[in-house]
């Protein structure tokens, strides 16, 4: 798929008249990412920093911040960080708490992910996006979900995913968001 594909929505009949009914977000992450290498190469791609905050935190947030509920990870042992970074890690935040860093240990574990159920289903081969998102079927069964490629950051005032889920929402239909990119950027 080409590379400026950054979010799906599928559509289901049943939930036609039903608005935001998406509580259900893949995020494939399982890609090999060897256009960042060799940044990319012990850390996931996913995973590499912008100011504070590993990529992905901020896909996952905006996928809170519109409803869903389930994150559903496409994920491959190599990538196992990702699992860690959602994970809680006790021990660190007994440590912080001990040290008198109680408001870093919050950071760790934001209150906004604590009613979300994260999945990670590992897609053995990397046969391509269209792959790692049916690795979502049977989490996702048969309902109405969101796709966010966390290795895309978009900044707008209205989140990418909550201009999706208006125009789904008009128009009862799975809505895709592109990028256009000049031709001697397509290989990026
Ligand atoms: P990309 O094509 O941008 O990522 O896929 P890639 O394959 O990791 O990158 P290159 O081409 O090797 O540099 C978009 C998203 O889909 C995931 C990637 O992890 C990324 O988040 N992906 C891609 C999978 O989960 N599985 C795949 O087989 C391919």
């Amino acid at each position: 798929l080409i590379s400026g594909i950054i979010f799906a929505m599928i559509y289901k009949i049943i939930f036609s008249k039903v608005s935001w009914m998406i509580k259900k977000a893949v995020l494939p992450v399982a890609g090999l990412g060897t256009r960042f290498l060799p940044a990319s190469k012990a850390t996931p791609k996913e995973m590499l920093p912008i100011i504070d905050k590993p990529l992905v935190q901020y896909a996952v947030e905006e996928a809170i911040s519109i409803g869903i509920k389930e994150i559903i990870f496409i994920t491959s042992p190599e990538k196992n960080s990702i699992k860690r970074h959602f994970n809680k890690n006790e021990e660190i935040e007994k440590k912080l708490i001990k040290s008198g860093k109680g408001e870093i240990a919050k950071k760790l574990n934001p209150k906004i992910f604590s009613d979300i159920t994260f999945y990670y289903i590992n897609q053995e081969t990397q046969n391509g996006l269209g792959d790692a998102i049916l690795h979502a079927e049977r989490i996702v069964n048969n309902e109405d979900f969101a796709v966010l490629l966390p290795d895309d950051l978009i900044f707008s005032e209205k989140s990418c995913l909550s201009q999706l889920l208006e125009i789904y929402d008009k128009h009862n239909s799975s809505v895709i968001a592109v990028n256009k990119v000049d031709e001697e950027n397509i290989h990026k």
